[in-house]
């Protein structure tokens, strides 16, 4: 508590006192829609509040058939849909924990041809034309939203979310662009704002007073010709007045291009835009995006930005974040380290969300370790498969004895932490070493394993990585041909005209590495966002320029650079080199490297040949598998198994699956 006491203290909201300032934000887990996903939902809802969040919003639950974020998605509009839910507001309670349901109408971005707005204006971001509603329609949709809140009361919710940011149906009438009504829901801010005050106040007087109504209200839209300051605090005015108990931040329509969530937005970077509106309401505010650690809640809290804090994916990190912090065990907590590989990537792969760091999020259930009580286990390797492997064992009860070659933990994080706005990645490393200090596994730092070394174990796990795979072409053992590993080490001083071998995740962070000096102002100025808050939608001149250094990067495989990157990030790292004058080629044949520089056959047949200082080798990498090692129960993870499609979200679930079977 004397770490954190602004975040730690308890919040009045007049007819309930919340136990701290900490929001467990709405995600959508795909559980909502899966076989038997409301059961595991529970489970995940129930650990949460155990590890004592002081109140949880669910993932948007659609009021109607059309609202719905895609065909099949989940909705609230029947008792048989509020029973349906019982059981997650059940454990929850049962724990003691406050839950609301989050009442999201998707508007022009449901992807089904069954889409409605205000107007009929396709989205940049779907194929889909929205129907526009008529007057009744209009009437009925808001009709709906009253009903689905009156359900989630009767089936056990403390309360619900308003969503009306991001994009979504009611950001829509908000904002001229999309709505070119003429009726009394478009025209002036007036207007257009009706929608939402509307489903406030119905919803308000329909639930009654001592139920929990969030309304999440996009403060910063980045989207030209969003709303501007002047009709952010109008709206905030309207929302007090029409009943709600707190306004949440939303930032960043969909469809924006500017990055507001992703491991390079920095932590707290959004807190700015809820601090303007402090003062301008008497309602709590709930800061939002890119909170992962207590220190940097507090201190949000404490410079007055709000009144409360939400944090959505740490949760899924880890369910204790609160319980740790309250226990002086901040150093314990399994950060989040902002890069949306296994929870909105599945999201938008119609896969069940989880988490890089903890594979168990989501899967609680079906992810159960088996009794290892006195197993012997040597880990070989501390990168994230070793460090998974040897924490999960050690939790199971094995006796684990942790081998590392080098001096530290880590792998290839150490590597990955040195990209901007990477550095998250080195929180990963500092959780594995506290925990398994904690859980008493034995560790030998600079000590490779060996056959001898581990005899005597009932189980060794290998997991020693990959190595850089071999370029081989005419030339290519000339001195200007280095590695990824040789660059991010500082191992060479690297020259002013690079070519980069290999255009995966790592070709593109080596890229990213080397033109940083483009981003010179910052992550704000250099995308544009503007904290003085005087632009419509927050939108400035970007500040970006191109790089001193000349970079180009080349893929033998046609089609898009990048192509493979994840699919919610991937557009910030193409956008980002190409705005920093970085040149990207595919579909190239490597013929030789001389003094005149790179020479290649272009997709087209033609030849060119680039000069350079330096070419860096990001070419894909083979597994490391020590030969001077061998064991009769030998169980290989990682990078060591396959280096194809290596990723660490696959190294961190292989560790853990080890800890799930007795040897
Ligand atoms: C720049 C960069 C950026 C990356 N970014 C991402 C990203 O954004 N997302 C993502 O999912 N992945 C990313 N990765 C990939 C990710 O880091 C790897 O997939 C992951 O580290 C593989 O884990 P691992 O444990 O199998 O192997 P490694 O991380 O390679 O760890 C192997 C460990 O074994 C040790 N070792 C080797 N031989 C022995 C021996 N004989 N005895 C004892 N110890 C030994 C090594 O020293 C090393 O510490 C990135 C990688 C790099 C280089
Ligand atoms: C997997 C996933 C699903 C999400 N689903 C929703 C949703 O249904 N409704 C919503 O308002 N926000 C949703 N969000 C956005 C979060 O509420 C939050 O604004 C965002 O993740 C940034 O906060 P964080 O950095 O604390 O994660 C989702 C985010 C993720 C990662
Ligand atoms: S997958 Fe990455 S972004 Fe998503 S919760 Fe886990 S660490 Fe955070």
């Amino acid at each position: 508590m004397a770490d954190y006491p602004h975040l730690l203290a308890p919040l009045d909201l007049g007819f309930d006192v919340l136990p701290n300032r900490v929001l467990m934000g709405s995600m959508h887990t795909g559980l909502e829609e899966e076989r038997g996903g409301m059961a595991r939902l529970a489970r995940f809802y129930a650990e949460r509040a155990r590890g004592g969040v002081a109140l949880m919003v669910t993932g948007g639950i659609s009021p109607n058939r059309a609202g719905v974020v895609a065909w099949g998605g989940a909705r609230m509009s029947s008792s048989a849909h509020a029973r349906h839910h019982r059981v997650v507001t059940d454990a929850v309670r049962a724990e003691g924990g406050r839950i609301a349901m989050q009442i999201l109408h998707a508007g022009r971005y449901a992807y089904t041809p069954f889409c409605v707005a205000p107007s009929a204006l396709r989205s940049p971001i779907s194929r889909f034309t929205p129907r526009a509603l008529s007057s009744r329609g209009v009437d009925r949709t808001i009709r709906d939203f009253v009903v689905s809140a009156q359900l989630a009361r009767y089936a056990g919710y403390h309360g619900v979310e308003i969503m009306g940011s991001e994009g979504y149906l009611i950001n829509q009438f908000l904002a001229a662009q999309t709505n070119k009504r003429t009726d009394q829901w478009g025209g002036d801010f007036e207007r257009r704002s009706r929608f939402a005050l509307e489903i406030v106040s119905r919803v308000r007087e329909a639930v009654g007073d001592d139920f929990i109504l969030i309304y999440r209200l996009s403060m910063l839209d980045l989207v030209p010709g969003g709303s501007d300051w002047k009709e952010v605090v109008q709206l905030a005015k309207g929302v007090e007045a029409a009943g709600a108990t707190m306004i949440n931040t939303g930032i960043g329509w969909h469809e924006a291009r500017i990055p507001t969530i992703a491991t390079s937005v920095p932590r707290g970077g959004f807190k700015f835009v809820t601090k303007a509106l402090m003062g301008s309401v008497d309602l709590p505010l709930i800061a939002t995006n890119r909170f992962n650690d207590p220190g940097a809640c507090e201190q949000a809290l404490a410079e007055g930005c709000a009144d409360m804090v939400s944090m959505a994916r740490p949760f899924l990190a880890d369910p204790e974040f609160v319980a740790k912090a309250r226990a002086g065990r901040a150093s314990h907590i399994n950060t989040c380290i902002g890069c949306n590989q296994a929870c909105l990537d599945h999201v938008f792969a119609q896969k069940v969300a989880s988490c890089l760091v903890n594979p168990r999020a989501c899967h609680e259930t079906v992810t159960v370790p088996k009794t290892l009580k006195d197993v012997r286990v040597a880990v070989v390797g501390a990168g994230p498969a070793g460090m998974s492997s040897a924490l999960e064992c050690a939790r199971a009860g094995a006796k684990v004895t942790l081998f590392e070659a080098s001096e530290q933990f880590g792998g290839q994080f150490n590597l990955a932490k040195k990209i901007p706005g990477k550095g998250e990645f080195g929180e990963t490393v500092r959780y594995f070493t506290a925990e398994l200090a904690k859980h008493g596994v034995e560790v030998r730092l600079s000590t490779p394993a060996t056959t001898e070394r581990v005899a005597g174990f009932d189980r060794v796990v290998l997991a020693t990585g990959v190595q850089p795979r071999l370029w081989n072409i005419p030339g290519s053992d000339r001195p200007e041909v280095v590695t990824y590993v040789d660059v991010l080490s500082g191992k060479v001083d690297v020259g002013r005209r690079v070519a980069i071998v290999g255009a995966g995740g790592i070709g593109f962070d080596v890229a990213d590495f080397l033109t940083h000096d483009a981003d010179e102002g910052g992550f704000h100025a250099s995308w544009g966002v503007d904290m003085d808050l005087t632009e419509r939608g927050g939108l400035t001149q970007p500040t970006r320029t191109s790089s001193r250094r000349e970079v180009i990067m080349y893929q033998r495989s046609e089609g898009k650079v990048g192509g493979n990157l994840g699919k919610t990030t991937g557009w910030i790292h193409r956008q980002t080199l190409k705005q920093r004058g970085v040149k990207q080629l595919s579909g190239v044949t490597y013929e030789k490297l001389d003094a005149e520089g790179l020479h290649v056959t272009l997709a087209d047949g033609t030849s060119h040949t680039q000069a350079v200082d330096h070419v860096v080798v990001c070419a894909g990498q083979t597994p490391h598998r020590p030969d001077n090692l061998d064991h009769p129960n030998l169980v290989v993870v990682g990078g060591a198994r396959d280096a194809r499609g290596l990723d660490a979200q696959r190294a961190i679930l292989e560790g853990l699956r080890v800890a799930m079977e007795r040897p």
